[in-house]
């Protein structure tokens, strides 16, 4: 069951980050990249104009994004430091932030939307996933989608560790059971889901349309460094990603996968 500690934890640990989130995503190569696939598979699916609902907004830089772009927007999360942040990015006014656990979806019942996204990981906090896919399904248009970026129980680069000795590390995504992880200073419960577990909480509500595997080969974010160091090995294993990462399987080994869901 998903706590309120945990809310509580998630809230003060994102604090923590809020003011460096948007530096440390924005000179992190494999974290651009990662968007710049969502966004492509957002934009490929639904058009501006559309109405959309964003789950753990986080600072906002997606909503933006897509605000920009003539998307509709509404998005939401439960750290306050990050909403302030997001709301003082939103020059224009044409973004809808609101302080809503993904737990509570429930509440909104102002209007429908033809897309609900969580970017980065946002639902790997929490163990909710047939109440939130419930509540997504309930907001969603006929034909709306919902598509999330999740990070899976197995993910190449840090099972490799183990050849350093560092098991603690190359195991740790491999259970079911919550894993605790440092955020700002603030301990806080996560879990990884496998794409087929993922999907065992959404299917019988939506049809499942695909999945897109981000760094499955190439460098994850906490290796943005490699960019740098060794920018020709870095672009080919970006290019081998390209090549394999709409292969279900991929999905299994990665560091995130993007997975679509329609109504
Ligand atoms: C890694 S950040 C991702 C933020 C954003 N999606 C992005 O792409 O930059 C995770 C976010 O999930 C939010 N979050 C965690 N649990 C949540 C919940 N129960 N309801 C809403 N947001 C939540 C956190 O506050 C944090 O802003």
């Amino acid at each position: 069951m998903y706590s309120n500690t945990n809310i509580e934890n998630i809230n003060k640990g994102f604090g923590v980050l809020a003011d460096e989130y948007d530096e440390m995503q924005f000179t992190n190569k494999p974290v651009q990249i990662m968007r710049e696939k969502f966004y492509e598979l957002v934009e490929s699916i639904v058009k501006p104009g559309s109405d959309i609902l964003e789950i753990n907004c986080g600072s906002g830089i997606d909503a933006l994004y897509f605000g920009n772009k003539g998307y509709n927007v509404l998005a939401t999360d439960i750290s306050d430091k990050m909403l302030r942040n997001a709301e003082a990015k939103n020059i224009d006014k044409n973004i809808k932030f609101m302080k809503l656990s993904f737990t509570e979806l429930d509440k909104i019942n102002s209007k429908k939307f033809d897309l609900v996204y969580s970017n980065l990981g946002g639902l790997n906090c929490t163990d909710e996933l047939q109440k939130i896919g419930k509540d997504i399904y309930n907001l969603l248009n006929n034909g709306g989608y919902f598509i999330a970026a999740v990070m899976p129980n197995f993910f190449l680069w840090e099972f490799l560790l183990f050849i350093k000795g560092e098991f603690k590390r190359a195991f740790r995504r491999m259970t079911n059971n919550w894993v605790e992880a440092n955020v700002g200073g603030e301990k806080i419960k996560v879990k990884y889901y496998s794409p087929q577990r993922f999907r065992e909480y959404f299917q019988n509500k939506f049809i499942f349309v695909k999945t897109k595997a981000s760094r499955i080969f190439a460098p994850p974010p906490p290796a943005g460094h490699f960019y740098l160091k060794q920018p020709a090995v870095s672009k080919l294993l970006d290019k081998i990603d390209g090549r394999i990462e709409d292969l279900y399987l991929s999905s299994f080994v990665c560091d995130y996968y993007i997975i679509v869901f329609k109504k």
